[in-house]
């Protein structure tokens, strides 16, 4: 038997009935619509970030701000520093853009081709939101998807030129009726069944149709191209204490980490390592390095220390030592500041 779309709707819909994952950004099958603001949420927040990593993140933002007029009236600031370790923080500047526009239009439009006119809504995720929260068929492919999907129907282009065939097979086998269901179900599938490395192929509800299982190595889809290796750049980042405070600078609104408070850093970027001169002349001493991946490069990171001297010059702020976990530093600082402190 071949996958044909009707048959593999109704067989994962079937599972998802019994198996779905509980998840607090979800309601139950047959349930009524969750609420647009959190399903728009969970999905920015899932974007690049794993279900355990997002839960409490989505906890900590569905407290402070329920609804998405009180994450509209949020300082931008307060927003980015509840985001800090979550990672690729355009997306929370998008996050405050975004509920601002639905404040003023008075709530979320309920169609794809409007949600994706939203700050920061790309293809995923107005069609994530149009499904699970409007149910509106609409065909959501993020990575666990492609991975099901190529797999159904031993898609053997490799990605990332596959994508169209992928979202092309996904719009085949996407119901009329339950599309954020089978959106979800998908990626369920995905996140505990059809996995990348282990396919438990004995438990899925779609083997009997699924192409790669009958090839007999299944985990050979999707296939990829060979990974270019990714840059490596240095840069030297500046721990400067005084009387139980450090000098802590706000990144400039574009670019790597843009808005973000950090220490203050040498300019090293995706393209070019830092110049390595510090910003105040003393005796500096080196406490070792951090390293960091980024999507596009990894990150070798010195940290320097001063200690008891005056303010750099430029803006910044003395932030108590103590409450450093309250800065909302990024990840990569959050790592300089420990490996400062453990010297
Ligand atoms: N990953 C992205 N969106 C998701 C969702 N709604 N449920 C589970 N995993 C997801």
């Amino acid at each position: 038997m071949t996958a044909s779309g009707e048959n593999v709707a109704s067989l994962l819909l079937a599972w998802y009935d019994a198996h779905a994952r509980d998840l607090p950004w979800r309601v139950r099958p047959g349930d009524p619509a969750p609420d647009p603001y959190r399903v728009w949420l969970s999905e920015v927040m899932l974007q690049q970030t794993t279900v355990a990593a997002v839960k409490p993140y989505f906890a900590a933002f569905t407290n402070r701000w329920p609804t998405v007029g009180a994450l509209a009236a949020a300082p931008e600031e307060e927003v980015m520093a509840a985001w800090a370790g979550l990672g690729y923080y355009s997306r929370a500047r998008n996050l405050v853009k975004c509920a601002r526009a639905v404040g003023e239009r008075g709530g979320f439009p309920d169609s794809e081709t409007e949600l994706r006119k939203l700050p920061g809504l790309g293809d995923y995720t107005a069609a994530a939101v149009a499904a699970i929260a409007f149910g509106r068929r609409a065909v959501v492919v993020d990575a666990n998807v492609e991975r099901v999907v190529a797999r159904l129907f031993a898609i053997a282009e490799p990605l990332p030129g596959a994508r169209k065939a992928i979202r092309a097979a996904a719009d085949a086998i996407t119901p009329r009726q339950r599309a954020g269901d089978f959106a979800q179900a998908m990626m369920d599938l995905g996140a505990t069944i059809c996995t990348a490395r282990d396919p438990r192929c004995l438990l899925c509800p779609l083997s009997a149709g699924c192409e790669a299982r009958r090839s007999g190595d299944p985990a050979c889809f999707p296939v990829k191209a060979p990974k270019k290796a990714k840059p490596q750049r240095v840069g030297t980042v500046w721990w400067i204490a005084r009387e139980g405070r450090v000098w802590l600078v706000r990144r400039p609104g574009s670019g790597m980490l843009g808005g973000m408070r950090a220490l203050p850093d040498d300019g090293w970027s995706a393209r070019n390592d830092g110049c390595g001169e510090p910003p105040l002349a003393g005796e500096w001493r080196e406490a070792g390095a951090v390293r960091h991946g980024f999507t596009h490069f990894d990150l070798d990171l010195r940290v320097m220390v001063l200690a008891d001297r005056a303010a750099p010059s430029g803006e910044g702020e003395w932030w108590p030592i103590e409450e450093l976990e309250s800065a909302g530093l990024p990840t990569l600082f959050a790592k300089a500041a420990r490996r400062a402190l453990a010297d």
